[in-house]
């Protein structure tokens, strides 16, 4: 198909399915992959609203969207010593005006939020010069934005006149299809546990995209003048999606999306219109190796684990009634009854309750204050715990 310009469809446009250097996964087993088959692992050639058409309703496990930033440029840019920038000015990055950049965004926005499924989540990433539209335009259509992720550049590229500050970042909108979507996917633990064991920040530093990763055309020039980092991708991948998810990126560009899905073993489905940047992204997809399943395997979130009552410790015999249980540092104590409470100078309650009375604290979270006393030292009752779980499984 031929496109005149950003924004516009040709009437007469095709969209073509493209077949890629395809993951040997086996297809989603989601209720709706039937639809789906023929789209999993293809970048679909021509414009996207058009393209997204063609997909089925809340098939989608997860949306990147990196479109086009509607820089605005007004001439070149020259460095100090007079060589020329090598900036973003192709035709898909231009719009007459932002509201046929506005409408263009709703337009994809629109169907991207009805191919996603109601737990699926999007992140779209910008700059300053489209990221307050396409965040308003979220907010407007029903998204429930769930975080904005700054993406700080480790390499910005310089302030050339020295006018502004130097531009350093990139901003991602994470949202969810609707303020209801409650289950969608985040892998708490796994990304805390790979962060020191602190809570993983809204902040992220990652070099631009260069070296052997930067992909070059048969003249030695970029291949395309924005294509993404693959650790920001894997990041994203990581933190909100499953092994064997369907990933959609409306922008594919030279599919660094489709290549972390490929090696995540994760499914994707492309829409590009530059028939040049998807013979790159055919090639690179089609020689990557995915990693081993189980390096990919996510361990299930806490919260969603099953209730385990404090009496089930008694019952399993790793704590029997009348022992003595205290905090980490021996300061507070408590004693074990034959119905599951405890008991602090008389007063009977949960093991929460009776943590946070003795600390004097409004709320406690019971299996990681107490532990007993072992052979070897203290061990906190949430290990007896796990061992109950795994014993259950
Ligand atoms: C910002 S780039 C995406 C780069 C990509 N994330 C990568 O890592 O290579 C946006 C891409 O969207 C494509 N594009 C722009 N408008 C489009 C449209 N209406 N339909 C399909 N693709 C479009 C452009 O050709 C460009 O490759």
């Amino acid at each position: 198909m031929s496109v005149a310009r950003a924004g516009v469809i040709d009437p007469k446009a095709r969209i073509k399915v493209l077949r890629t250097g395809v993951s040997g996964l086996a297809p989603s087993t989601s209720p709706t992959s039937s639809a789906l088959r023929t789209f999993i692992d293809r970048i679909l050639t021509g414009d996207c609203i058009e393209a997204l058409r063609l997909l089925p309703d809340a098939s989608i496990d997860m949306v990147f969207a990196d479109p086009p930033y509607n820089l605005q440029l007004e001439g070149s840019l020259s460095r100090p010593d007079q060589s020329v920038v090598d900036a973003v000015d192709d035709d898909w990055d231009k719009f007459s005006s932002f509201a046929e950049y506005d409408a263009f965004t709703r337009g994809w926005l629109s169907e991207c939020r009805r191919v996603m499924k109601p737990n699926a989540t999007i992140w779209v990433i910008g700059s300053y010069h489209n990221i307050f539209r396409v965040g308003a335009a979220m907010q407007d259509m029903g998204f429930w934005v769930l975080n904005d992720v700054i993406w700080r550049k480790a390499n910005p590229m310089p302030n050339f006149r020295g006018r502004r500050f130097t531009n350093a970042h990139e901003t991602l909108i994470w949202a969810s299809r609707d303020a209801a979507a409650k289950k969608y996917t985040f892998h708490y633990e796994t990304l805390k546990a790979a962060n020191e064991d602190t809570q993983p920040r809204s902040d992220w530093y990652f070099p631009l995209c260069t070296g052997a990763e930067r992909l070059k055309g048969a003249d030695g020039a970029k291949a395309h003048p924005t294509q993404k980092p693959e650790a920001l991708l894997a990041r994203i991948l990581m933190s909100a999606s499953n092994p064997g998810d369907v990933i959609l990126d409306p922008f594919f560009g030279t599919g660094t999306t489709g290549a972390v899905a490929k090696r995540l073993n994760r499914h994707f489905i492309g829409c590009e219109r530059d028939e040049g940047y998807i013979a790159h992204a055919s090639a690179r997809i089609a020689a990557i190796d995915p990693l081993a399943e189980a390096l990919l395997s996510q361990p299930t979130p806490k919260r969603e684990e099953p209730r385990i009552p404090f009496t089930a410790m008694l019952d399993a015999g790793h704590i029997k009634a009348g022992d003595l249980l205290t905090d980490a540092k021996r300061r507070h104590s408590a004693r074990v009854r034959p119905d599951g409470t405890l008991d602090a100078k008389g007063i009977i309650g949960s093991i929460h309750k009776i943590g946070a009375l003795v600390q004097g604290l409004p709320a406690c979270n019971g299996w990681s204050f107490w532990h007993l006393d072992g052979p070897t030292g203290l061990v906190c009752i949430d290990e007896f715990r796990s061992e109950v779980r795994k014993a259950a499984a």
